[in-house]
């Protein structure tokens, strides 16, 4: 099994022709888990939006549907906006069998240049890593791709760090992985925390921002869970959905 990382979206764009049969987006803080957060409370669908206009004008598109806004700027609601980007804000009162409309500054953004690339796109935080990696085994995926969101167009060590433990998970149960020097530079930072993911998220600046600045020490931790999840969201037509848990172990 050959495994790529791309530790910022631009990266994708240098991958050349590879054929890929899976994409995983990471952005742990917070757009992945948020969503997984969103389907396990039972949201119909969620589609991604790179720009507050456009999530205005999907809105438009699927008037009848009554969707949600959803996401954030800078980590805080956007104003008009139904709800903001904490995992906590997705419940089921809130959001059970609606349609969401999301944009955020990283997250949405790379789903909307993933989709592009190729027709298997899921997401991926630290609490579905292992749900991930049951579904990659199930398609018996040759060739995958871990791109991270990062932080404003640079490296995150939060992003960097769940590559590396889905790196280390995966290769423990499969011997024969080829790694990339993204692959291998992700698994060195897992080496160097372990599952200290305190550690991490103390040290990662967008985790300070999140916490130290908006006061949201919360979603942090909920972002911190290792594998509290089942949920593989998986973006297909333009939309998020929850993967067929009976498709795969
Ligand atoms: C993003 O996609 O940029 C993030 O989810 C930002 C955030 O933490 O709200």
């Amino acid at each position: 099994m050959k495994i790529f990382t791309t530790l910022i979206p631009k990266e994708i764009d240098c991958l050349g022709d590879i054929k890929l049969d899976v994409i995983i987006l990471i952005d742990i803080l917070r757009a992945s888990t948020t969503l997984i957060y969103a389907l396990k409370s039972g949201a119909r669908s969620i589609i991604p939006a790179s720009t507050i206009e456009e999530a205005y004008e999907l809105k438009r598109k699927f008037m009848h549907e009554k969707p949600l806004l959803c996401g954030e700027r800078d980590g805080l609601i956007i104003p008009g906006f139904d709800l903001g980007n904490s995992p906590t804000e997705y419940t089921p009162e809130n959001i059970c069998g609606r349609m969401l409309i999301y944009t955020s500054t990283n997250g949405s953004v790379l789903m909307k240049k993933a989709e592009m690339l190729s027709e298997n796109v899921l997401l991926m935080s630290l609490i579905n890593i292992s749900a991930v990696i049951n579904y990659v085994e199930s398609i018996n995926a040759e060739s995958i791709l871990l791109a991270c969101a990062g932080y404003r167009g640079v490296v995150s060590l939060e992003d960097t760090y769940a590559a590396g433990l889905f790196i280390e998970k995966i290769c423990k149960r499969h011997t024969d992985c080829i790694l990339d020097d993204g692959s291998l530079l992700s698994r060195i930072l897992y080496e160097k925390y372990g599952e200290n993911v305190e550690s991490v998220l103390e040290n990662a600046k967008h985790a300070r921002y999140l916490g130290l600045d908006l006061g949201l020490a919360g979603d942090l931790k909920i972002a911190g869970r290792i594998d509290s999840e089942n949920i593989v969201p998986h973006l297909i037509d333009g939309e998020i959905r929850v993967m067929d848990r009976h498709a795969f172990r």
